[in-house]
């Protein structure tokens, strides 16, 4: 176990780091040079993993003084200044988990974050060493046209390649590609009025596929300057996009490495939902540069200092490039159905955790989302032109430098004069807080009393509260920010008139479960009447949670519900309407019980939708003709949003027989793929025969884009009905599907698990499909292996039937030989 508390400072430097590569896909030899220079004289450990050493020696001279251990070597000399220099192979053909050098659809690649380095080349694998990199690379250049490495590429004579990085970095950052790649160019004029060279590289045939992530890195190198003053520093700035690749994407600097799933887009073959993804993610690996690559973590318990930081910046743009609001109902609608299950189960921790097994494990939403969260409020408690100021302290301090979230949040409180320790208890404490709210009227005030708990912590939080009050005509008449940081707590608003209601976190400026004394009138006020279009659409979602819940074991389906939330079918505003209108899923819905009734929830889910559907046809069909018109393709956020309510609108309509053929007939006209697998996902959602036919139909025409190909796996994934599983399995051996690649993993077996039908399947065969499945991947990709058993872990939350059946299963991984330590630990926090 290792321990946040345990950190030592480094006892050394490493002036430079010199790497050769001799690049051969089964075998590469990799020769490093080291400049250290020891500020004491102590061991130093190099990392090493799947490594072949074959020479090592300290300035000139053969040494044979080091200890083999099983984290790699450990070397220790007398000399204060010294080069060590070291021959080792490794081989990328056979590096399956897709850490450290491999390869993939015949072009090499790297990924080094957190360890990966270390599976390249024996070297002290830390984020606080950090060194000056050039690399040499020798490759046949016939089947490698393209070499790729950090920095400014200084020699190319066809034979050897030179690139010198000018920033220090740590390892993690390291990064090399060699293929015969595609690419698209461009250019962009930085603020100072440097010309930076743009390129994004390919696999051949697919640079078309490349203009849509060109314009959002343009557009976010922009807004980076503009937002948050930080120009790009280097003169090129490329991105690779690979097929094989356990994350959506790397930061290393000035070369940004891809799933090609989250790089490549064109209107035929990627969703609204993948334009966005893309756009959002571009972004978010060019703003690493500063939030990660120029300011770095010290360990890798502060990782949410570059991850969350990013994230709350890849929001604020993607927030910018289209709505504001609507960009705060995504986030959230994620936070609730991603981070609270997993805080209230038993993988919670803390956003800075303070112990693990490894880190590989802990690249959370709680780490990633949850860590924006905790900046968004720190920005909501300085103001928004303080916390600019802060985050300019914290980049200029900083640069260079590998800090902790301690620094960062210095620099919050020398910016501000503010004393931000109250608010530490965010990062340090595991779970979320649950405020209880209470209002009422006394002597022609209006009073609020607030009271938080959380499991296992006797303190209290800093929670800022964005507050408005609307009156009984729906005008709005108070707002402010409330910050509650003690445990009970009572505010009074002068002169407000009885029937008034009060709208709680606006824009959800805590991340808490709020429980208020608001009636279903109330609410309802709230849903017609805030003019925070965000707690509109929660207060919603969170009213349709409820009335579900309230109404599993019966047969009804209020009318007074459906009348509020079918308001939203006569607003302009698509995108609001488009989400508005979709009720909380039954995953969100179960996580709110104690004990998840899955059939329960299911069917009552089933009814409600089916009722909403009956009682508002004939809006539902008019809106339905308004848009469903051919026109030609724009990703722009307005026709995103037509297609978006349209999608929606045809979901009800597939749940009445007189309007069922229209999902059918917009799967058959669909000319783009918004279209396309918006109603195939509803079509393979009902237990139509049509479903099977357009699945086939879709599968058949994409089976030579491995892209789309992962669609189909999903959609065959989330079939409704009974033979699902089957269908699974028989998936899996069929050519089209690797086990090795994961985004086929993560559509397949990924989407299956979220099946709740078929993964809660009563006879155990469901969650029998997914260890087989977890236990086949350990030995290939443990990393993925233990991303994808989580909906087992939750084995507590369900009856005790289907417990027992989840529980032996995560037992007889325990037993399983060579048990990857990625598995092991998580199995053993969840048992
Ligand atoms: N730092 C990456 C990001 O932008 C995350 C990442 C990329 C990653 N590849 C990885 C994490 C492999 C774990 C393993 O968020
Ligand atoms: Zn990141």
């Amino acid at each position: 176990m290792k321990k946040r508390s345990d950190y030592q400072k480094p006892t050394y430097e490493l002036k430079k780091t010199d790497l050769t590569f001799h690049l051969n896909e089964n075998e590469t030899i990799v020769e490093s040079s080291l400049s250290f220079h020891q500020k004491e004289i102590a061991p130093i450990l190099l990392n090493g993993n799947e490594l072949k050493l074959l020479s090592i020696e300290i300035d000139g001279v053969p040494f044979t003084g080091y200890k083999e251990t099983n984290e790699g070597l450990i070397i220790e000399t007398d000399k204060l200044d010294f080069t060590l220099k070291i021959k080792n192979t490794n081989s990328p053909i056979r590096n399956t988990q897709l850490m450290g050098l491999y390869a993939s659809n015949g072009l090499l690649c790297t990924q080094c974050e957190p360890e990966g380095f270390r599976r390249i080349t024996y070297y002290p694998d830390h984020p606080d060493i950090m060194s000056l990199f050039t690399v040499t690379i020798y490759a046949d250049r016939k089947k490698y046209p393209v070499v790729l490495s950090n920095g400014n590429c200084i020699k190319d004579d066809g034979d050897t390649l030179i690139y010198e990085d000018p920033f220090k970095k740590p390892s993690y950052l390291f990064a090399l590609v060699a293929g015969d790649l595609a690419s698209v160019k461009d250019t962009f004029t930085t603020c100072s009025g440097r010309k930076v060279g743009l390129s994004i590289y390919c696999e051949q045939g697919k640079e078309k596929r490349l203009l849509w992530a060109m314009d959002s890195l343009k557009r976010a190198m922009k807004y980076d300057e503009e937002a948050f003053g930080r120009e790009y520093d280097l003169d090129i700035f490329n991105i690779v996009a690979v097929r094989d690749f356990n994350a959506g994407a790397m930061e290393n600097k000035s070369l940004n490495i891809f799933n090609d799933q989250c790089l490549l887009a064109d209107e035929k073959t990627a969703s609204d939902g993948n334009y966005e993804s893309i756009e959002g993610v571009v972004a978010h690996e060019y703003f690493h540069n500063w939030s990660g690559d120029r300011v770095t973590a010290r360990d890798w318990f502060n990782l949410s200092l570059k991850e969350g930081f990013t994230v709350f910046r890849d929001q604020s743009f993607s927030g910018h490039e289209r709505s504001d609001a609507v960009k705060r109902m995504d986030d959230v609608a994620l936070l609730k159905a991603y981070q609270f299950p997993e805080d209230d189960g038993p993988l919670k921790h803390p956003v800075r955790p303070e112990a693990f097994e490894t880190i590989d494990n802990f690249y959370t939403s709680t780490v990633y989302e949850k860590g924006a969260e905790l900046i968004r409020m720190q920005r909501n408690i300085l103001g928004a032109d303080t916390f600019r100021k802060a985050c300019d302290l914290y980049f200029s301090r900083h640069d260079g430098e590998a800090v902790t979230i301690d620094d960062f949040v210095k620099c919050m409180e020398d910016a501000s004069g503010k004393d931000l320790s109250q608010f530490m208890h965010w990062y340090s404490v595991a779970g979320r807080p649950t405020v209880t709210a209470k209002t009422y009227f006394e002597n022609g005030d209006m009073k609020l009393e607030l009271k938080q708990e959380i499991n296992g912590f006797d303190g209290a939080f800093l929670i800022p509260l964005e507050t408005g009050i609307i009156d009984e005509k729906g005008k709005e008449i108070h707002t402010q920010t409330l910050l509650f940081n003690t445990k009970e707590q009572t505010f009074t608003f002068k002169n407000i008139p009885e029937g008034s209601v009060i709208s709680l976190n606006r824009h959800f400026t805590a991340p808490v479960t709020l429980k208020t004394s608001l009636n279903d009138l109330e609410k309802i006020h709230l849903m017609r009447f805030d003019t925070d279009l965000f707690n509109r659409y929660d207060i919603g979602q969170e009213y349709a949670t409820d009335v579900i819940l309230r109404h599993l074991y019966d047969e009804k389906v209020p009318e007074d519900f459906l009348e509020a939330f079918g308001a939203s079918l006569y607003l302009n505003d698509k995108a609001f309407a488009a989400r508005a209108l979709v009720l909380p899923s039954s995953d969100v819905i179960g996580n709110r019980m104690d004990i998840f009734d899955v059939d329960a929830v299911l069917s009552t889910r089933k009814r409600f939708k089916k009722a909403f559907a009956v009682r508002f046809k004939e809006r539902l069909t008019e809106i339905y003709k308004e848009l469903d018109k051919t026109v030609p393709f724009s990703p722009a956020p307005e026709e995103a949003a037509r297609r978006a309510l349209r999608n929606t609108v045809l979901a009800y309509l597939a749940e009445l027989p007189e309007t069922q053929s229209l999902v059918f007939e917009a799967f058959k006209k669909a000319n783009n793929m918004t279209d396309e697998i918006g109603s195939l996902s509803i079509l393979v959602g009902t237990p139509l025969k049509e479903a099977e036919e357009a699945l086939e139909i879709f599968t058949n025409k994409w089976k030579n884009d491995h892209l789309v190909l992962n669609k189909a796996f999903a959609m065959l994934a989330s079939l409704n009905e009974d033979t699902v599983t089957d269908k699974v399995i028989q998936m899996m051996k069929n050519p089209l599907f690797s086990i090795k690649n994961p985004n086929n993993v993560r559509s397949l077996i990924g989407v299956f698990s979220h099946n709740l039908k078929a993964f809660h399947k009563k006879d155990g065969s469901g969650y029998k499909l997914l260890s087989d499945t977890v236990a086949q991947l350990d030995n290939i990709n443990p990393h993925m292996a233990e991303r994808i058993i989580h909906p087992l872990c939750r084995w507590k939350h369900f009856d005790e039937e289907r417990a027992t059946l989840m529980k032996k299963e995560l037992q007889k991984l325990m037993k399983k030989e060579n048990l990857s330590v990625n598995l092991k630990e998580t199995l053993a926090r969840s048992l």
